[in-house]
């Protein structure tokens, strides 16, 4: 059974801890971080891009495979099935699709624009018993063609937002989508105090998870940071490992093309990141 992402993120900004959001984009990677996290005792968060929705050929059927994964591998830890960046749209056909949480990105909207909006999906998305994640100030980089500038949020804005009743905020304090610029400054730590300060006390959550450095993400927990997400370093280690099996000839002896073999040194890998992250964000055990 799915749950929404509250109650596991409230306990984890009271046990300052983090509980990871690790973005999935297929079968394999669904199971690897499902086996991970259940090793672990970690409560998660799948996120899927509407990009990797459609990859998956459509909410019904990412709702669909989650929630059979889930009971066929027996899983006992929280599992919440978030929509990462979703459109107005997006939000709505998650809600019918079964999602158990939605993030509504309306950060490039202009903020009346972005309240009125989030303020509709908070009341449906509650309807539905699920979790509602928000933003403001729009994240740097490049996800699924959306690119961010990098930007910090206005505390006023946040604060804004937080009163509409979502139930956890992503906020640009200087992060950026994948992999970080040799000349990135680093998070912005000040401006993470004041949006905390601002926002009674809300979740935060702390995008482009990716090559932050371990300081700077047990920093960021001790400030409010409750949720971290990581997409680009699952893609790179899965990459790797399916590179290595295949320049070491190994698809090519026996039936090394099966795709059951030819996948599970990059599962492996995935599954082997997730744990170093449970254990960076304290949350192990803790499902
Ligand atoms: P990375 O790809 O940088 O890990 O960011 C993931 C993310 O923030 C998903 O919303």
């Amino acid at each position: 059974m799915l749950v929404n992402a509250t109650e596991m993120l409230l306990k984890a900004r009271d046990g300052h801890y983090g509980v990871p959001q690790f973005n999935i984009n297929n079968l394999e990677w669904t199971k690897a971080v499902l086996l991970a996290c259940e090793e672990m005792k970690s409560p998660v968060i799948l996120g899927v891009s509407e990009g990797a929705g459609k990859y998956m050929t459509g909410y019904k059927t990412v709702a669909a495979m989650v929630k059979a994964m889930v009971e066929s591998l027996n899983i006992t830890v929280p599992v919440a099935l978030h929509l990462d960046h979703g459109s107005y749209e997006g939000c709505k056909a998650c809600v019918e699709a079964g999602f158990s949480s939605i993030m509504f990105d309306g950060s490039h909207y202009p903020i009346e624009e972005n309240v009125e909006k989030t303020k509709e999906l908070v009341a449906l998305a509650h309807a539905n018993g699920m979790s509602i994640e928000a933003e403001v100030g729009s994240i740097g980089g490049v996800e699924d063609g959306v690119v961010g500038s990098g930007e910090i949020a206005d505390p006023e804005e946040c604060a804004k937002i937080t009163a509409l009743g979502i139930d956890f905020l992503a906020a640009g304090i200087g992060n950026i989508h994948g992999v970080y610029p040799a000349n990135w400054k680093g998070l912005d730590f000040e401006a993470l105090d004041r949006i905390h300060k601002a926002t009674n006390n809300i979740p935060l959550v702390l995008h482009g998870g990716t090559g932050i450095p371990d300081e700077m993400i047990a920093k960021a927990i001790s400030l409010g940071v409750s949720k971290i997400n990581i997409n680009t370093e699952c893609q790179l280690v899965f990459a790797e490992a399916t590179r290595k099996y295949i320049e070491e000839g190994k698809d090519q002896q026996g039936k090394g093309f099966d795709p059951r073999k030819l996948l599970a040194p990059g599962v492996e890998a995935i599954k082997a990141k997730c744990k170093e992250k449970i254990e960076l964000f304290g949350c192990a055990g803790k499902g």
